[in-house]
């Protein structure tokens, strides 16, 4: 990927960060994981294969409205 395009994150209720757009996924070393268009990372812990969301906060209930504080 070579453009700088504009990249959404919304944080869904009780699961995971939707990311749509040109992303560029690194791994701790900076070592590129993955490009995509969409994916799903986890923000409750429980994935089996972080960074991405592999459908386990549902598992373990995870709860979190997604919305901004006040
Ligand atoms: S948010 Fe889905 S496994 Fe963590």
């Amino acid at each position: 990927m070579t453009e700088n395009t504009n990249v959404t994150v919304t944080v869904s209720e009780n699961g995971p960060y939707e990311i749509v757009g040109d992303v560029e996924i690194l791994d701790a070393n900076g070592v590129l994981i993955r490009e995509t268009t969409k994916t799903f990372l986890c923000r409750c812990g429980h994935s089996a294969k972080k960074p991405y969301c592999d459908g386990a906060h549902k598992k373990f209930d995870f709860q979190d409205s997604g919305l901004a504080p006040e």
